[in-house]
Protein backbone atom coordinates (compact mmCIF):
# COMPACT_ATOMS: atom_id res chain seq x y z
CA UNK A 1 0.00 0.00 0.00
CA UNK A 2 1.19 3.64 -0.21
CA UNK A 3 2.94 5.34 2.28
CA UNK A 4 1.21 8.65 2.37
CA UNK A 5 3.73 9.70 5.05
CA UNK A 6 6.29 10.12 1.92
CA UNK A 7 3.49 12.92 0.77
CA UNK A 8 2.30 15.12 3.55
CA UNK A 9 3.18 18.70 4.05
CA UNK A 10 6.00 19.58 5.58
CA UNK A 11 5.60 18.89 9.72
CA UNK A 12 2.95 16.61 9.37
CA UNK A 13 5.00 13.48 9.76
CA UNK A 14 6.65 15.26 13.09
CA UNK A 15 3.39 16.33 14.75
CA UNK A 16 2.26 14.93 18.58
CA UNK A 17 -1.57 15.72 18.83
CA UNK A 18 -2.80 17.42 21.65
CA UNK A 19 -4.19 14.95 24.02
CA UNK A 20 -6.87 16.47 25.90
CA UNK A 21 -8.27 15.60 29.73
CA UNK A 22 -10.01 12.27 29.41
CA UNK A 23 -14.22 12.80 29.24
CA UNK A 24 -16.56 11.79 32.27
CA UNK A 25 -18.51 10.02 30.08
CA UNK A 26 -15.23 7.67 28.82
CA UNK A 27 -13.90 7.21 31.81
CA UNK A 28 -17.04 5.66 33.68
CA UNK A 29 -17.79 3.64 30.06
CA UNK A 30 -14.43 2.43 30.70
CA UNK A 31 -13.94 1.45 34.91
CA UNK A 32 -17.80 0.93 35.05
CA UNK A 33 -18.21 4.30 37.36
CA UNK A 34 -20.70 6.82 38.12
CA UNK A 35 -19.79 10.12 39.68
CA UNK A 36 -16.84 10.58 38.52
CA UNK A 37 -15.54 14.14 38.97
CA UNK A 38 -13.27 16.03 36.13
CA UNK A 39 -10.71 18.40 37.02
CA UNK A 40 -8.74 18.16 34.25
CA UNK A 41 -8.98 20.95 31.58
CA UNK A 42 -9.26 24.12 33.65
CA UNK A 43 -12.96 23.99 33.35
CA UNK A 44 -15.61 26.16 34.81
CA UNK A 45 -16.79 23.94 37.36
CA UNK A 46 -19.98 26.35 38.80
CA UNK A 47 -21.31 24.91 35.05
CA UNK A 48 -21.38 27.61 32.12
CA UNK A 49 -22.61 31.15 32.48
CA UNK A 50 -26.50 31.00 33.35
CA UNK A 51 -27.03 34.36 31.08
CA UNK A 52 -24.88 32.61 28.19
CA UNK A 53 -26.88 29.33 28.95
CA UNK A 54 -30.38 30.68 28.36
CA UNK A 55 -29.23 32.58 24.97
CA UNK A 56 -27.32 29.65 23.54
CA UNK A 57 -30.57 27.61 23.98
CA UNK A 58 -32.54 30.75 22.58
CA UNK A 59 -30.32 30.94 19.85
CA UNK A 60 -31.04 26.96 19.06
CA UNK A 61 -33.96 28.01 16.71
CA UNK A 62 -32.03 29.77 14.29
CA UNK A 63 -29.44 26.85 13.56
CA UNK A 64 -31.23 26.29 10.20
CA UNK A 65 -29.26 29.62 9.27
CA UNK A 66 -25.67 29.97 9.01
CA UNK A 67 -23.95 31.62 11.91
CA UNK A 68 -23.41 35.73 11.10
CA UNK A 69 -19.84 35.23 9.90
CA UNK A 70 -18.81 38.27 10.60
CA UNK A 71 -19.81 38.34 14.37
CA UNK A 72 -21.19 41.70 14.47
CA UNK A 73 -22.97 41.90 17.71
CA UNK A 74 -20.18 39.98 19.83
CA UNK A 75 -17.23 42.28 17.90
CA UNK A 76 -19.41 45.31 18.94
CA UNK A 77 -19.30 44.28 22.38
CA UNK A 78 -16.15 43.48 22.78
CA UNK A 79 -15.01 46.68 21.15
CA UNK A 80 -17.14 48.67 23.43
CA UNK A 81 -15.53 46.79 26.43
CA UNK A 82 -12.24 47.34 25.90
CA UNK A 83 -12.08 50.61 24.21
CA UNK A 84 -11.63 49.18 20.39
CA UNK A 85 -12.75 49.77 16.86
CA UNK A 86 -14.31 46.24 15.74
CA UNK A 87 -11.29 45.57 13.17
CA UNK A 88 -9.32 44.88 15.74
CA UNK A 89 -11.01 41.78 16.51
CA UNK A 90 -11.38 38.17 15.34
CA UNK A 91 -13.28 35.70 16.42
CA UNK A 92 -12.20 32.00 16.89
CA UNK A 93 -13.78 28.81 17.73
CA UNK A 94 -11.75 28.78 21.01
CA UNK A 95 -8.83 30.98 21.17
CA UNK A 96 -6.48 27.86 20.27
CA UNK A 97 -8.51 28.95 16.26
CA UNK A 98 -6.83 32.26 16.69
CA UNK A 99 -3.36 31.16 17.81
CA UNK A 100 -3.84 28.31 14.72
CA UNK A 101 -4.90 31.42 12.64
CA UNK A 102 -2.03 32.88 13.12
CA UNK A 103 0.25 30.56 12.71
CA UNK A 104 -0.98 29.63 9.24
CA UNK A 105 -0.41 33.62 8.46
CA UNK A 106 3.23 33.87 9.43
CA UNK A 107 4.51 30.56 9.68
CA UNK A 108 6.02 28.39 7.14
CA UNK A 109 8.93 26.09 6.14
CA UNK A 110 12.38 28.28 7.36
CA UNK A 111 10.82 30.56 9.83
CA UNK A 112 10.64 29.68 13.49
CA UNK A 113 8.57 30.51 16.61
CA UNK A 114 9.91 31.16 19.90
CA UNK A 115 8.19 30.01 23.32
CA UNK A 116 8.95 28.55 26.67
CA UNK A 117 9.88 25.33 27.81
CA UNK A 118 6.25 24.16 30.04
CA UNK A 119 5.01 26.49 27.50
CA UNK A 120 0.93 25.64 26.49
CA UNK A 121 1.13 23.08 24.11
CA UNK A 122 -0.79 23.97 21.01
CA UNK A 123 2.08 26.51 20.22
CA UNK A 124 4.26 23.29 19.09
CA UNK A 125 1.57 21.67 17.33
CA UNK A 126 0.14 24.96 15.35
CA UNK A 127 4.31 25.75 15.09
CA UNK A 128 5.61 22.19 13.80
CA UNK A 129 2.25 22.07 11.46
CA UNK A 130 2.87 25.10 9.70
CA UNK A 131 6.13 23.67 8.78
CA UNK A 132 8.37 26.08 10.72
CA UNK A 133 11.04 25.08 13.59
CA UNK A 134 9.68 25.11 17.47
CA UNK A 135 12.69 27.55 19.08
CA UNK A 136 11.88 26.39 23.22
CA UNK A 137 13.52 28.97 25.82
CA UNK A 138 15.22 27.29 28.80
CA UNK A 139 12.51 28.33 31.75
CA UNK A 140 13.44 29.29 35.10
CA UNK A 141 14.32 26.80 36.52
CA UNK A 142 12.53 25.03 39.51
CA UNK A 143 14.61 26.08 42.52
CA UNK A 144 14.00 30.21 41.08
CA UNK A 145 12.70 31.72 44.52
CA UNK A 146 10.16 34.17 42.77
CA UNK A 147 8.36 32.36 39.43
CA UNK A 148 10.19 28.16 39.29
CA UNK A 149 8.77 26.96 35.52
CA UNK A 150 8.10 30.38 34.55
CA UNK A 151 9.07 32.31 31.10
CA UNK A 152 12.20 33.09 31.05
CA UNK A 153 11.93 36.46 28.79
CA UNK A 154 15.42 36.78 28.37
CA UNK A 155 16.43 33.05 27.34
CA UNK A 156 13.52 33.97 24.97
CA UNK A 157 14.50 37.18 23.26
CA UNK A 158 17.96 35.17 23.02
CA UNK A 159 16.27 33.02 20.84
CA UNK A 160 15.05 35.40 18.41
CA UNK A 161 16.73 35.90 14.84
CA UNK A 162 16.21 37.02 11.45
CA UNK A 163 13.77 33.78 10.90
CA UNK A 164 11.09 34.58 13.70
CA UNK A 165 7.80 35.35 12.86
CA UNK A 166 5.78 34.61 16.11
CA UNK A 167 6.77 34.66 19.76
CA UNK A 168 4.23 33.05 21.83
CA UNK A 169 3.68 34.18 25.74
CA UNK A 170 1.32 32.70 27.98
CA UNK A 171 0.21 35.05 30.62
CA UNK A 172 -0.77 33.30 33.47
CA UNK A 173 1.06 29.79 31.85
CA UNK A 174 -0.93 26.51 31.48
CA UNK A 175 0.66 24.25 32.93
CA UNK A 176 2.08 26.03 35.37
CA UNK A 177 0.64 28.74 36.26
CA UNK A 178 3.12 30.82 36.61
CA UNK A 179 3.09 34.76 35.42
CA UNK A 180 4.82 37.73 34.35
CA UNK A 181 4.41 41.45 35.57
CA UNK A 182 3.57 44.03 33.50
CA UNK A 183 7.06 46.27 33.50
CA UNK A 184 8.94 42.85 32.45
CA UNK A 185 6.91 42.38 29.93
CA UNK A 186 6.38 45.23 28.43
CA UNK A 187 10.26 45.51 27.88
CA UNK A 188 10.37 42.48 26.03
CA UNK A 189 8.10 43.68 23.64
CA UNK A 190 9.69 47.12 23.28
CA UNK A 191 13.39 45.32 22.60
CA UNK A 192 11.75 42.96 20.31
CA UNK A 193 12.13 43.38 16.41
CA UNK A 194 8.61 45.07 15.41
CA UNK A 195 7.82 42.69 12.64
CA UNK A 196 7.97 39.72 15.48
CA UNK A 197 4.15 38.88 16.20
CA UNK A 198 3.72 38.34 19.70
CA UNK A 199 0.88 36.32 20.37
CA UNK A 200 0.18 37.00 24.35
CA UNK A 201 -2.16 34.64 25.11
CA UNK A 202 -4.57 35.30 28.05
CA UNK A 203 -6.80 32.38 28.42
CA UNK A 204 -6.90 32.83 32.03
CA UNK A 205 -6.85 36.61 32.64
CA UNK A 206 -10.20 36.94 34.35
CA UNK A 207 -8.86 34.56 37.40
CA UNK A 208 -6.46 36.70 38.03
CA UNK A 209 -6.39 38.82 41.56
CA UNK A 210 -2.21 39.62 40.74
CA UNK A 211 -2.18 43.84 41.37
CA UNK A 212 1.43 43.46 39.19
CA UNK A 213 -0.88 41.67 36.33
CA UNK A 214 -0.57 43.27 32.55
CA UNK A 215 -3.73 43.43 30.49
CA UNK A 216 -2.07 43.13 27.09
CA UNK A 217 -5.42 45.01 25.62
CA UNK A 218 -3.77 48.62 27.08
CA UNK A 219 -0.50 48.17 24.97
CA UNK A 220 -2.12 47.82 21.39
CA UNK A 221 -2.02 51.10 20.21
CA UNK A 222 1.36 50.97 21.76
CA UNK A 223 2.61 47.60 20.01
CA UNK A 224 1.41 47.32 16.46
CA UNK A 225 3.05 43.50 16.37
CA UNK A 226 1.23 42.41 19.98
CA UNK A 227 -2.21 40.07 19.54
CA UNK A 228 -3.86 39.44 22.39
CA UNK A 229 -5.78 36.00 22.82
CA UNK A 230 -8.77 35.23 25.02
CA UNK A 231 -11.54 32.61 25.25
CA UNK A 232 -15.12 32.34 27.25
CA UNK A 233 -13.82 28.58 27.77
CA UNK A 234 -12.79 29.06 30.93
CA UNK A 235 -14.18 32.14 33.44
CA UNK A 236 -17.61 32.40 31.32
CA UNK A 237 -17.84 28.02 31.58
CA UNK A 238 -18.60 27.99 27.66
CA UNK A 239 -15.66 25.49 26.62
CA UNK A 240 -18.43 23.18 25.04
CA UNK A 241 -19.49 25.74 22.63
CA UNK A 242 -15.72 26.87 21.37
CA UNK A 243 -15.33 30.41 21.25
CA UNK A 244 -12.46 32.93 21.89
CA UNK A 245 -11.20 35.66 20.71
CA UNK A 246 -8.22 37.86 19.17
CA UNK A 247 -6.99 41.44 19.60
CA UNK A 248 -4.40 43.57 17.71
CA UNK A 249 -4.11 46.78 15.30
CA UNK A 250 -6.37 46.40 12.55
CA UNK A 251 -4.15 45.60 9.84
CA UNK A 252 -2.70 42.65 11.52
CA UNK A 253 -6.29 41.28 12.12
CA UNK A 254 -6.99 41.64 8.38
CA UNK A 255 -4.10 39.64 7.49
CA UNK A 256 -5.41 37.07 9.96
CA UNK A 257 -8.46 36.81 9.21
CA UNK A 258 -7.84 35.60 5.70
CA UNK A 259 -7.45 32.18 6.70
CA UNK A 260 -10.56 32.20 9.14
CA UNK A 261 -12.58 29.46 8.02
CA UNK A 262 -15.77 30.89 6.87
CA UNK A 263 -18.24 30.77 9.79
CA UNK A 264 -15.79 29.50 12.25
CA UNK A 265 -17.98 30.37 15.39
CA UNK A 266 -21.07 28.89 15.54
CA UNK A 267 -24.90 30.77 16.35
CA UNK A 268 -25.14 29.26 20.27
CA UNK A 269 -21.85 30.37 20.81
CA UNK A 270 -22.13 34.13 19.35
CA UNK A 271 -25.42 34.17 21.40
CA UNK A 272 -23.95 32.55 24.47
CA UNK A 273 -21.05 34.87 24.46
CA UNK A 274 -22.44 37.82 24.07
CA UNK A 275 -24.57 37.00 27.09
CA UNK A 276 -22.22 35.93 29.39
CA UNK A 277 -19.86 39.30 28.89
CA UNK A 278 -22.45 40.56 31.13
CA UNK A 279 -22.71 37.80 33.72
CA UNK A 280 -20.91 40.08 36.14
CA UNK A 281 -22.52 37.73 39.08
CA UNK A 282 -21.66 34.65 37.93
CA UNK A 283 -18.02 36.15 37.21
CA UNK A 284 -17.22 37.11 40.12
CA UNK A 285 -18.65 33.77 42.09
CA UNK A 286 -16.54 31.69 39.91
CA UNK A 287 -13.74 33.93 40.66
CA UNK A 288 -13.96 33.69 44.48
CA UNK A 289 -14.57 30.05 44.05
CA UNK A 290 -11.40 29.90 42.22
CA UNK A 291 -9.12 32.05 44.92
CA UNK A 292 -10.68 29.44 47.94
CA UNK A 293 -10.01 26.39 45.84
CA UNK A 294 -6.04 27.27 45.49
CA UNK A 295 -5.71 28.39 49.01
CA UNK A 296 -7.78 24.74 49.92
CA UNK A 297 -5.62 22.97 47.25
CA UNK A 298 -1.99 24.78 48.51
CA UNK A 299 -2.71 23.67 52.09
CA UNK A 300 -4.18 20.07 50.99
CA UNK A 301 -0.53 19.62 49.69
CA UNK A 302 1.71 21.48 52.09
CA UNK A 303 -0.38 18.95 54.79
CA UNK A 304 1.02 15.63 52.85
CA UNK A 305 4.41 17.26 52.51
CA UNK A 306 4.41 17.93 48.44
CA UNK A 307 5.01 20.61 46.84
CA UNK A 308 3.20 22.51 44.12
CA UNK A 309 3.77 25.29 41.39
CA UNK A 310 2.94 28.63 42.55
CA UNK A 311 -0.48 29.45 40.65
CA UNK A 312 -2.60 32.17 39.65
CA UNK A 313 -4.92 30.36 36.83
CA UNK A 314 -7.48 28.26 37.83
CA UNK A 315 -5.19 24.88 38.02
CA UNK A 316 -2.22 24.02 40.25
CA UNK A 317 0.55 21.88 39.20
CA UNK A 318 2.07 19.99 41.94
CA UNK A 319 4.75 17.25 42.54
CA UNK A 320 3.69 14.15 43.46
CA UNK A 321 7.39 12.50 43.83
CA UNK A 322 6.60 9.50 41.63
CA UNK A 323 5.76 8.47 38.50
CA UNK A 324 2.65 11.17 37.81
CA UNK A 325 1.13 9.31 34.82
CA UNK A 326 0.87 6.57 37.20
CA UNK A 327 -0.94 8.99 39.89
CA UNK A 328 -3.18 9.74 37.62
CA UNK A 329 -4.29 6.38 36.45
CA UNK A 330 -4.95 5.62 40.31
CA UNK A 331 -6.83 8.50 40.65
CA UNK A 332 -9.05 7.52 37.42
CA UNK A 333 -10.04 4.45 39.27
CA UNK A 334 -11.12 6.76 42.25
CA UNK A 335 -13.01 8.48 39.80
CA UNK A 336 -11.07 11.71 40.08
CA UNK A 337 -10.09 12.89 36.77
CA UNK A 338 -6.24 15.18 36.76
CA UNK A 339 -4.12 16.02 34.26
CA UNK A 340 -0.72 14.28 34.16
CA UNK A 341 2.14 16.32 32.28
CA UNK A 342 4.72 14.24 31.37
CA UNK A 343 4.15 15.48 28.01
CA UNK A 344 4.88 18.84 29.32
CA UNK A 345 8.75 17.47 30.67
CA UNK A 346 6.92 17.54 34.21
CA UNK A 347 7.06 14.02 34.77
CA UNK A 348 6.43 13.94 38.25
CA UNK A 349 4.04 16.26 38.84
CA UNK A 350 0.34 15.84 37.97
CA UNK A 351 -2.16 19.61 37.50
CA UNK A 352 -5.44 19.25 38.65
CA UNK A 353 -8.18 22.17 37.70
CA UNK A 354 -9.69 23.83 41.11
CA UNK A 355 -12.93 22.61 41.14
CA UNK A 356 -15.94 23.27 43.87
CA UNK A 357 -14.57 22.58 47.51
CA UNK A 358 -15.97 19.33 47.39
CA UNK A 359 -14.63 18.07 44.49
CA UNK A 360 -11.14 19.80 46.03
CA UNK A 361 -11.31 17.75 49.17
CA UNK A 362 -12.42 14.73 47.05
CA UNK A 363 -9.26 15.24 44.89
CA UNK A 364 -7.49 15.45 47.98
CA UNK A 365 -8.60 12.65 49.88
CA UNK A 366 -8.30 10.40 46.55
CA UNK A 367 -4.04 11.67 46.50
CA UNK A 368 -3.84 11.01 49.64
CA UNK A 369 -5.17 7.77 49.62
CA UNK A 370 -2.70 6.87 46.13
CA UNK A 371 0.07 8.08 47.96
CA UNK A 372 -0.39 5.95 50.79
CA UNK A 373 -1.23 2.89 48.96
C1 LIG B 1 -2.86 28.86 27.90
C2 LIG B 1 -4.03 28.44 27.07
N1 LIG B 1 -4.26 29.08 25.94
C3 LIG B 1 -5.29 28.76 25.15
C4 LIG B 1 -6.14 27.74 25.48
C5 LIG B 1 -7.21 27.39 24.49
O1 LIG B 1 -8.45 27.42 24.98
P1 LIG B 1 -9.71 27.58 24.02
O2 LIG B 1 -9.31 27.12 22.65
O3 LIG B 1 -10.74 26.71 24.63
O4 LIG B 1 -10.04 29.02 24.05
C6 LIG B 1 -5.94 27.02 26.66
C7 LIG B 1 -6.80 25.88 26.99
O5 LIG B 1 -6.61 25.14 27.89
C8 LIG B 1 -4.84 27.38 27.47
O6 LIG B 1 -4.58 26.72 28.59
Amino acid sequence: MTDFSNFTAPGINNLHPYVPGKPIEELERELGLSGTIKLASNENPLGPSPLGRKAAAESIAGINLYPDDSGYRLKAKLAAKYGLAPEQLVLGAGSSDVIDMVARTFLSPGGNAVFSRYGFAMYPIYTTAAGAQCRVADALPAEHKDMPYGHDLEAMAALVDEGTRVVFVANPNNPTGTWLEAGVLRTFLQDLPEEVIVVLDEAYTEYVTEPDFPNGVAWLAEFPNLLVTRTFSKIYGLAGLRIGYGMANAALIDLIGRVRHPFNVNTPALAAAEAALDDETFLQRSRNTNTAGLVQLASGFSSMGLSWIPSIGNFITVNVQRDGTQVYQQLLKKGVIVRPVANYDLPEHVRVTVGTEMENQRFLDALQEVLEA
